[in-house]
């Protein structure tokens, strides 16, 4: 069953079609891996199915049914999708178990300071935390965090709020191998529990490692999916990489 479709989907930025005409399914349970060159609307398909940026034309299908031309930041919570970014956001000024408190109690930052947490939530943050190495790091601010520790913490944001689809943006860029294998793990734990995982991602070992079906994008259009194996060899995806 496809969880997320997505019917000629659009989006340009001044004359560039950053995703053009794009139509794509994502199957439930499965980690889908979207690889592509530099540029090829990997981002800003991830920012449309997330809320972060308006659609220009198309649509996007949740669970077969609700068709969606506008996604609005509070239905993304509410089909239950979360996601990562290319370029870690957190509450910079906040401590390590804060940025995970905000998020579990509510996306608005005040309204969780001024309720207080539920005792749920602090034992779900310190789960998070523990799962990704951070739990001992929990009241140092986010700020003074080293750059893995900060792509691990938004990991650990995105765990706490409990959803069906993650969007992951790039989460292995950038860091050393055993920060690599603690999220590699929980990708293949949440595939485990049955969630769907978007997986954006340069690194093609990663990819044939934790992807069953992957889809490549070219200059905002899908050019091959089917299983790595397969399509990592065509001469079309080697070309698209090489830049023609
Ligand atoms: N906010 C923006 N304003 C203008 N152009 C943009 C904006 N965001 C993306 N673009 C352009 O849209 C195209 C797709 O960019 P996008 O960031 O989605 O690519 P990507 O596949 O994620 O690349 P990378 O692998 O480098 O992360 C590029 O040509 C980019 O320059
Ligand atoms: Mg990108």
């Amino acid at each position: 069953m496809k969880i997320i479709e997505t019917n000629n989907l659009i989006k340009r930025f001044d004359g560039v079609h950053a995703v053009d005409r794009l139509s794509i399914g994502i199957e439930k349970g499965q980690i889908t891996g979207i690889v592509g060159p530099n540029g090829s609307g990997k981002t800003t398909l991830i920012d449309l199915l997330s809320g972060v940026l308006e659609i220009d034309g198309g649509e996007i299908i949740i669970d077969g049914t609700k068709k969606i031309s506008r996604l609005l930041p509070h239905q993304v919570s509410l089909y239950g999708i979360t996601r990562t970014f290319q370029n870690v956001r957190l509450f910079e000024q906040m401590t390590v178990l804060d940025n995970i408190l905000v998020a579990e109690t509510e996306r608005n930052v005040f309204g969780s300071f001024f309720e207080g947490h539920a005792q749920c939530h602090y034992k779900t943050a310190e789960e998070v935390l523990r799962k990704v190495g951070l739990l001992e790091n929990k009241n140092r601010l986010a700020v003074s965090l080293s750059y893995g520790q900060r792509k691990l913490l938004e990991i650990a944001r995105v765990l706490a709020m409990k959803s069906r689809i993650y969007l992951f943006d790039e989460p292995f860029a950038g860091l050393f191998p055993e920060m690599r294998k603690i999220i590699s793990s929980i990708i293949q734990e949440l595939k485990r529990e049955n969630k769907t995982v978007i997986l954006v991602e340069h690194d093609m070992g990663l990819i044939r490692e934790l992807c069953e079906h992957i889809l490549v994008m070219d200059e905002g259009k899908l050019l091959a999916q089917g299983d790595p194996g397969s399509v990592l060899g065509k001469r079309e995806v080697i070309e698209a990489y090489l830049g023609r």
